[in-house]
């Protein structure tokens, strides 16, 4: 693992952008793996102004990690939303080279099949983007006794829906499932850059990069991917 220890989020945001933005220019029809949160808010405005100036989105296709179940592509908290406004609706990329989970799939376990099946067909993921959930979780893949390998539909901890619950008017709001790439989808990636700032994901991300694998740890799982990338602030790695 690479760790690139940045002074603070707008850096470690700037940073990013650029390894991504490397990864398009050397690889201009890449399948780029996406996330949503407030971590990469920075990253993808970066990005914004990167294409801008020429960074040509045109050959990218992107695969987001997760989408809440039951959300319309129009809520204002789907990850299809925060993927439009955040990045999509300001480069040059094809919407229909855009790809997340259905959230309103009438069949959940058969979405996931689809949306698997779609990850292979594009050849596979080229370089997937990670956050970390207090917890520990990647993508919506929550600490459990188990590695859930592909796709899946997931219930959300009630760590996560608290966490979570800052974006919707009410706790109750907050939806109870997501559907996910699995850890397999995840580590099948040929790259992955893991952005991570701010002292809240400090003793995680500690526990992530230096505790046992273990499924209690979804994160862990990293240690044994051959190419990631950490981009961390140094508030994050204060515990490291
Ligand atoms: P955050 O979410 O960037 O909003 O902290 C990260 C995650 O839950 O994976």
């Amino acid at each position: 693992m690479r760790i690139i220890r940045t002074k603070d989020y707008a850096e470690a945001s700037a940073v990013a952008a650029e390894i991504m933005a490397a990864q398009i220019i050397l690889k201009p029809d890449s399948v780029i793996g996406l996330a949503t949160g407030s971590t990469p808010v920075g990253m993808y405005a970066e990005l914004v102004k990167k294409n801008q100036a020429g960074l040509d989105f045109s050959s990218v296709t992107t695969v987001n990690l997760d989408e809440y179940v039951g959300l319309a592509p129009e809520h204002e908290q789907s990850y299809r939303r925060f993927m439009n406004e955040n990045l999509f609706d300001h480069v040059n990329i094809k919407p229909e080279n855009t790809h997340l989970p259905d959230g309103m799939a009438a069949d959940p376990e058969a979405e996931c099949v689809r949306y698997e099946a779609l990850i292979k067909s594009l050849g596979g993921i080229d370089m997937q983007l990670l956050g970390i959930g207090h917890n520990g979780h990647i993508g919506f893949n929550e600490p459990s006794d188990h590695f859930v390998l592909d796709t899946n539909c997931i219930s959300l901890t009630e760590r996560t829906i608290e966490a979570n619950s800052r974006f919707f008017a009410s706790r109750d709001e907050v939806p109870r499932r997501a559907l996910s790439m699995g850890i397999r989808t995840i580590m099948n990636a040929g790259r992955i850059l893991l952005l991570i700032t701010s002292r809240e994901k400090a003793e995680i991300l500690k526990k992530a990069v230096c505790g046992p694998v273990t499924p209690a740890v979804p994160a862990s799982i990293l240690q044994l991917h051959k190419d990631v990338t950490l981009v961390a602030d140094a508030e994050a790695l204060s515990a490291l």
